[in-house]
């Protein structure tokens, strides 16, 4: 198989791939616009951050698996794939553990202003009063909204912080995700709107749907309590952002958020994003899953999938 691997990729998973027989070309620098160009004659596309639209599709004739390294696929048009027979692959799982562990980082960081610590005592200042509002996290509600593998693992390391951990009820759920749940001890709500209004922090983990677009809106918002902190390592298009602005200066909402609604199309580029640059936001850039550990398991599983569809293995995404 001919493999363009367009993004950073760990060199073991390019050697295992070679040693495999496929012929593979790493450029992690690749842009949108290069991508087409990079396609000619490749039967897999690898990517993680570079967006995959339409029409870079149109021109990759000989294109038949694109997968995304990573859980999400929403950077990828896959109406347009399926249309043309491609089939779109994610590696979901393999990075829930480095994606918790940033949104717990942001947690704690803007608790104690970590961030405007370090920048005061950079510039020489010394002003212990001033970071002295920190709540703590042992004894909060923190609200946890999609219990999935990421969700699951920020709840138990909130639930290790002695923090309560709530969730809304959702029958639909199966006995692993139940058991576990239980296990962490999630107290359950009815509603989203009850979650928002008894929790301290409200951290996000659910994907980008048309169903979940905007789920952190104005309606939403007017239910959370002063000083509440709200976490987003899912997907920018999850929250409304003027609204989230809105919230942060009449009830002085802080968020820390890993993801921008206007995400540049690569790894690297400018943004001009106004929740992120607000002073109440502790802002990173999309680099939940930029773990050593992550980016090697999800590297291991993409060559293992290659080689199954290769094999004529159907390739379980
Ligand atoms: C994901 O979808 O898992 C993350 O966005 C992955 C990433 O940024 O690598």
């Amino acid at each position: 198989m001919r493999v363009l691997v367009a993004d950073a990729f760990p060199e073991s998973s390019l050697t295992e791939m070679a040693e495999l027989g496929h012929d593979c070309i790493h450029k992690p620098d690749t842009t949108t616009e290069q991508l087409s160009g990079e396609l000619a004659g490749c039967d897999v596309l690898v990517v993680r951050s570079t967006k995959v639209p339409a029409s870079v599709l149109a021109e990759a004739d000989a294109l038949r698996l694109v997968i995304r390294a990573g859980s999400g696929t929403n950077t990828i048009d896959c109406e347009a794939a399926s249309e043309r027979g491609i089939h779109v692959c994610n590696v979901p799982g393999r990075n829930s553990v480095a994606v918790a562990e940033l949104a717990f980082g942001l947690l704690l960081a803007l608790d104690r202003n970590i961030a405007d610590n370090v920048i005061d005592l950079r510039a020489g200042h010394w002003d212990k009063k001033r970071y002295a509002r920190a709540r703590g996290i042992h004894g909060r509600r923190v609200g946890v909204i999609g219990l999935g593998q990421i969700g699951l693992e920020f709840a138990e390391r909130a639930a290790a912080f002695g923090a309560r951990v709530h969730a809304v009820a959702n029958t639909q759920r199966d006995q692993q995700t139940r058991d576990r749940a239980h296990a962490i001890g999630v107290h359950f709500v009815d509603s989203l709107e009850t979650l928002a209004r008894t929790c301290d922090v409200l951290s996000l983990h659910v994907p980008a749907t048309e169903s979940t677009r905007h789920l952190l809106n104005r309606d939403l918002l007017a239910h959370v309590q002063p000083g509440t902190i709200i976490l987003n390592t899912s997907r920018g298009e999850l929250v409304d952002e003027d609204a989230l602005i809105e919230a942060m200066e009449a009830k002085d909402v802080r968020a820390g958020i890993d993801v921008c609604a206007d995400e540049p199309d690569t790894s690297t580029g400018s943004i001009d994003s106004p929740l992120a640059k607000h002073p109440n936001v502790y802002g990173t850039h999309h680099i939940g899953a930029s773990t050593e550990q992550a980016q090697h398991a999800v590297a291991a599983e993409v060559v293992r999938m290659i080689d199954a569809f290769d094999a004529g293995n159907v390739v379980h995404c």
